[in-house]
């Protein structure tokens, strides 16, 4: 049977105090939103709660912050008519009811007082359209004009309007819809595909911030290659990530195909996703590949090559930052590393050999883990054998690099025997010299030739000092 009251959603006590203020400004409350849609789903309880007035939100906002023993400050966003307050572990937004056109080439509505279905309407999805009464005689209430419970059961994400103006009137829906569809595993209904198909220009004109905002989410997914696929498939990929589109397809010269990139690097970031929460790790493998469209060359002699996409593609990562506005801090510089690193465990897990796990982990210094988590997720092979292989190579690998790190202390490499150390023993200044005893010591730690050790580290210096010609004060 459907249920009709939700009053077990209303558990937290600020809904008794939204209650009291409402009943003192005699208006009609409800809480609306992802707060009622995440708790019809189970999906935790929520820490943003929305609240709609019949009136005025940032009186109600005000009154509800006097009620409460510890009189939190309201904020109040006039030109939006909102106010938000932060109590213990939660944030409320306050808003009143509207009816909202917008303007053509911006996000920012004309705001119209509105009833509550004025509200709903103006909602981006049925199954964010539900609300839930807070009023004393109906407090549980559920409204729910457009099925937004049988959207939830069917998994399907509907406009409440017809789509076309619902995501023309804020085309960061567009974006929203398929964050959505990838979070909860939903379908997004075939009319609201086509609109957004149709309108997917109009992304132009949301913030980059915002779109990475929802990138980002549909990154954290269980599946982001659910996400991806949608904003292949409605065009705004190659507006968002035009790298990623340009990885698309599989060329055949003379009988010779390579494999579709975007897909490979779907299925990759599919994979890491069950193996990490790091955003930057996930971002790093959706674009490890993407050097390989500039890069691609077909010879008689060795079939498809891609050489050197991964220098390429580490350059590429700037630019796409850049573009996107995303942070051009050392997040950015991770995921350089890991894309510039990508393919190095690949070619060594052919020959696991002491000398070279020491430079991979000289080189990758803290993220050598993750950069085998990386790798790992590049094994898409659909050859069980293969696979099998792969994964067992990359263990020994991984072996490898702890049983070297005990012996060797690469990863946070600092050279054994310093610059002062060695002018004072050759009683020279500042000189090249220096550097080349610095750099014979640290290539024959690497090589396995000597240990990483005081002791030995001074011996080679006096040894290449001598050889250099300086004389032992
Ligand atoms: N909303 C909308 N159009 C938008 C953004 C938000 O109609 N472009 C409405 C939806 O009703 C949404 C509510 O405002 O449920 C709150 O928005 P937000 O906090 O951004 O999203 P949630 O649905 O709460 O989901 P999440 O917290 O996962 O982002």
């Amino acid at each position: 049977m459907l249920q009709t009251n939700y009053q077990e959603a209303l558990a937290h006590p600020i809904f008794k105090t939204i209650q009291q203020a409402a009943k003192e400004l005699q208006l009609d409350t409800y809480v609306i939103g992802g707060f009622v849609r995440d708790f019809i789903l189970k999906r935790g309880s929520a820490k943003d709660i929305d609240i709609v007035a019949i009136g005025s939100g940032i009186a109600l906002a005000e009154k509800v912050a006097s009620l409460l023993p510890n009189q939190p400050k309201v904020q109040v966003f006039k030109t939006y008519g909102t106010a938000m307050l932060r109590t213990e572990d939660i944030e409320v937004e306050f808003v009143g009811a509207r009816k909202e056109s917008y303007t053509k080439d911006s996000r920012n509505p004309i705001v119209e007082n509105g009833s509550l279905q004025d509200d709903q309407n103006r909602r981006d999805f049925t199954i964010n359209a539900l609300a839930i009464c807070l009023n004393e005689d109906r407090f549980g209430e559920l409204l729910d004009p457009f099925n937004g419970i049988a959207h939830l059961k069917e998994q399907i994400i509907k406009t409440p309007l017809e789509p076309s103006i619902t995501y023309s009137d804020d085309p960061l829906r567009m974006m929203r819809a398929i964050r959505f569809a990838t979070q909860l595993d939903f379908k997004i209904e075939l009319e609201s595909l086509q609109a957004i198909t149709k309108n997917k220009d109009r992304i132009k004109i949301i913030t980059k911030e915002r779109i990475v905002d929802e990138l980002n989410k549909i990154m954290m997914s269980p599946k982001p290659s659910i996400g991806f696929l949608l904003l292949e498939q409605t065009g705004l990929l190659s507006y968002i990530l035009p790298e990623l589109t340009a990885l698309k397809g599989v060329e055949e010269v003379e009988g010779q195909k390579h494999k579709d990139n975007f897909y490979h690097t779907l299925e990759v970031v599919d994979n890491i996703a069950l193996n990490t929460n790091n955003l930057w790790l996930r971002w790093a493998a959706l674009l490890h590949d993407i050097g390989k469209a500039p890069t691609k060359k077909f010879s008689k002699k060795v079939g498809w090559t891609f050489h050197g996409h991964e220098f390429v593609g580490s350059k590429m990562v700037y630019k796409l930052f850049k573009r996107l506005k995303m942070p051009l801090n050392e997040k950015m510089k991770f995921v350089q590393k890991m894309v510039l690193m990508s393919s190095r465990p690949i070619v060594l897990a052919q020959e696991v050999t002491d000398s070279a796990v020491r430079r991979l982990v000289f080189d990758a210094g803290e993220y050598v883990e993750d950069l085998m988590t990386l790798c790992e997720a590049d094994i898409t092979t659909k050859n069980p054998k293969k696979f099998k292989r792969y994964h067992n190579n990359f263990k020994l690998v991984r072996n490898k690099i702890v049983e070297v790190e005990e012996r060797d202390r690469i990863r946070d490499f600092q050279p054994p025997v310093s610059g002062e150390e060695i002018m004072e023993a050759f009683n020279i200044k500042p000189c090249r010299e220096i550097g080349i005893i610095k750099e014979a010591i640290k290539e024959a730690i690497l090589e396995g030739e000597i240990a990483n050790d005081y002791e030995e580290a001074k011996e080679l210096m006096l040894k290449k000092g001598k050889e250099l010609g300086l004389t032992i004060t």
